[in-house]
């Protein structure tokens, strides 16, 4: 009888509000197995992983803030890393992975496109994934799909393409409080600007990579790309989530706008908008092309599952993909990993 193929082995990097969803549906899956987390929480070091994912049993993995014990100890197949969204910040936690031939999946929006901001380190990457026969994918729901492969598998029916735009429009009410916050809800006009002075509100990050992605997909030679000042949604009226109550004239949200321009003219527009009590929620890809395209989703992908889903569904595309730093429009199109993983590798 043929023997029964090993589970895919997968430490979680980062157990904070996705970390921790991703290591939830983990644990749902058939095929694949956590076996070590990390994190410098101090609310989280030394903890049953089943303590911080609130699941009221011990999983008898101990989240560690050190890496190169968990690996070691692991011999794991993937690192599922969710900490932060800068290449800078997060360069220095992927880097030691690479040398244990550990693939490394993160939801880090700059890796998502590095070659953009980060071209001296994305080379690194490279160098150091071919080196040591593993991969870094960048990935989530946006960037990593809504904004750019989605828009990129979107052209493959295209004779001509003279322009794309793409919307997302989301009530904010309906993701987890952590997203609210981030986006300012129910805070002043002052306070807003404030935090986004403090760097505390950054707005969305990842709008110049997937513009990279998309033109890099067709081999546009960009001039520039413009990214607008995040500005608050004022609230016309009294709007509510479960969490947060916004008055009139505070702001329920932030919106953002991003260009890539050809010969001064809008190649590429993304526009992004986030705020509680958003009446109409999509996401639009209008392309004006031959033939022109109107996607359009209604309503909007939902942005707390979508990025757990997507960053799992890419382990065997990873896994199966040649080493070195890859992005979504280098890997196959992407699919749901549904049934046991091992059928995917
Ligand atoms: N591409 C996408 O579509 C997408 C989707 C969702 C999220 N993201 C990004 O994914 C990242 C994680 O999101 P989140 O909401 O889960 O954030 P979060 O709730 O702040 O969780 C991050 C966790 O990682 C820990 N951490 C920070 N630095 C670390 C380090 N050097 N080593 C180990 N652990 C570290 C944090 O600890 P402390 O609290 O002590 O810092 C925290 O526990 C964010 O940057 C977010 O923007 C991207």
């Amino acid at each position: 009888m043929a023997k029964e193929k090993q589970k895919i082995r997968v430490v979680c990097y980062g157990v904070g509000a996705v970390g921790s969803r991703i290591a939830k549906l983990l644990l749902k899956k058939k095929g694949i197995e956590i076996v070590g987390a990390i994190d410098v929480a101090k609310d989280k070091i030394n903890k049953d992983l089943g303590e911080i994912l609130d699941l009221g049993k011990k999983l008898n993995i101990t989240v560690s803030d050190d890496v190169d014990s968990v690996m070691r100890k692991a011999c794991c197949d993937v690192v599922i890393h969710a900490t932060g969204s800068y290449l800078k910040d997060v360069y220095p936690q992927i880097v030691p992975i690479a040398r244990y031939g550990v693939n490394v999946i993160s939801t880090c929006e700059e890796l998502s496109y590095p070659y953009l901001s980060e071209p001296e380190l994305a080379k690194k990457l490279e160098a150091l994934g071919v080196k040591y026969a593993m991969s870094f994918l960048g990935t989530g729901i946006n960037p990593g799909f809504l904004m750019d492969t989605l828009v990129i598998t979107l052209t493959g029916v295209c004779q001509k393409i003279s322009k794309i735009k793409v919307e997302r429009v989301m009530n904010a009410a309906t993701r987890r409080i952590q997203f609210q916050k981030k986006v300012g809800a129910g805070l002043t006009t002052t306070e807003f600007k404030k935090k986004m002075d403090t760097k505390q509100i950054t707005g969305h990050v990842g709008l110049e990579q997937s513009i990279a992605m998309i033109a890099a997909a067709l081999k546009w030679q960009l001039d520039k790309i413009e990214v607008d000042l995040v500005e608050p949604v004022i609230a016309e009226n009294e709007v509510r989530s479960e969490a947060i109550i916004v008055r009139k004239g505070q702001v329920a949200g932030l919106k953002q706008t991003a260009r890539g321009m050809i010969q001064r003219k809008d190649a590429i527009t993304l526009d992004f908008q986030a705020y509680i009590g958003a009446k109409d929620e999509y996401d639009a890809i209008p392309i004006d092309g031959v033939p022109p395209i109107h996607q359009q989703i209604s309503p909007c992908v939902h942005g707390d599952h979508a990025p757990v889903a997507i960053i799992i569904n890419s382990i065997p595309k990873v896994m199966n993909a040649p080493p070195g730093l890859l992005t979504m429009k280098d890997l196959p199109v992407p699919s749901a990993a549904i049934e046991d993983m091992r059928k995917y590798v």
